[in-house]
């Protein structure tokens, strides 16, 4: 199924913690073929001085009502006029892209986000065929978003914030070390900032599974034409080093194919 661009109306805003929302959209055409891991590129009305889409991940997806989610924060310019839009707007979105995460783990799916990197794990969470554990990490509790819908769903949550206002006091890797430690039979899935993506990947390659890492670039044209997104990657068949573009490519590569 290839992407759509589409008129999508905006149905609900739903506010969160400190600058966090989540937005619902009637768009059936994206809504019918999203896969967890992969985004929409967003084209906000109102932006005259900058009229380049914005990328989210597809925060959830319902085919039998069409209904698409985003959960985002407001962190500039784009963000804050999204903000800004009343219920009823109608707003151009191309989607879904992007390599999505894999829906087949052969042991324990264990899924690490920080702030609105816990957007398409929630996605990959209703979608993976056994449950497992959802490490969540911030720098403060504001950040430790929608976990009560995990636990709901059957997942265990273990949470973590720099400075211990909810969960234990340090990085996400502390809980994940220790998951790690009594149950290495498990597979990695990631989003966030590049540093935890990093140390997630350390991990898998430590313990020799599967990690799954769902990058964050800056976009452009988020369908592959203007290089703006590249990533270096090592290929698996005979391990040259090339540039993949982060928006078709990947978003999720596997923590071995990433040069960092
Ligand atoms: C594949 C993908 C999925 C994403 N999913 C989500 C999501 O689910 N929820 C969400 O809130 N955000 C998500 N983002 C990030 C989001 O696209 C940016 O926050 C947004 O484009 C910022 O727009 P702006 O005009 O408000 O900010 P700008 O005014 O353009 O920038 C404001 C600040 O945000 C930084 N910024 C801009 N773009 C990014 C980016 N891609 N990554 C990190 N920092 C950035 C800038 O460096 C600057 O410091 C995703 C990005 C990618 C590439
Ligand atoms: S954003 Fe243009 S190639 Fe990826």
């Amino acid at each position: 199924m290839t992407m759509q661009d589409t008129t999508a109306t905006l149905l609900d805003i739903r506010p969160l913690a400190q600058g966090y929302q989540v937005l619902t959209f009637q768009a059936p055409e994206i809504a019918a073929i999203a896969q967890p891991g992969q985004f929409v590129h967003v084209q906000i009305p109102t932006l005259e001085a900058s009229r380049l889409r914005r990328p989210f991940s597809i925060y959830d997806a319902d085919p039998a009502t069409g209904k698409l989610y985003v959960l985002y924060k407001v962190v500039g310019f784009g963000t804050q006029r999204l903000a800004a839009l009343p219920v009823g707007s109608q707003l151009q979105i191309l989607g879904p892209i992007g390599r999505p995460f894999p829906l087949n783990p052969t042991g324990t799916p264990y899924l690490v986000g920080g702030g609105y990197g816990v957007a398409p794990l929630w996605f990959l969470a209703t979608r993976l065929p056994r449950k497992g554990i959802l490490f969540v990490g911030g720098r403060t509790a504001a950040d430790i978003l929608e976990t009560e819908r995990f636990v709901q769903l059957g997942w265990d949550v273990r949470i973590a914030t720099q400075d211990g206002s909810a969960g234990e006091q340090g990085l996400v890797t502390l809980p994940l070390d220790a998951a790690l430690e009594q149950n290495p039979d498990a597979e990695l899935y990631a989003c966030g900032p590049d540093g935890m993506l990093r140390a997630v990947g350390e991990r898998a390659m430590a313990k020799n599974i599967k990690g799954w890492l769902s990058l964050d670039k800056h976009m452009v044209c988020g369908v592959g034409a203007c290089l703006a997104c590249v990533q270096k990657i090592r290929k698996e068949d005979d391990g040259s080093e090339v540039l993949a573009r982060v928006c078709v490519d990947g978003p999720v590569f596997e923590s071995r194919e990433i040069v960092w």
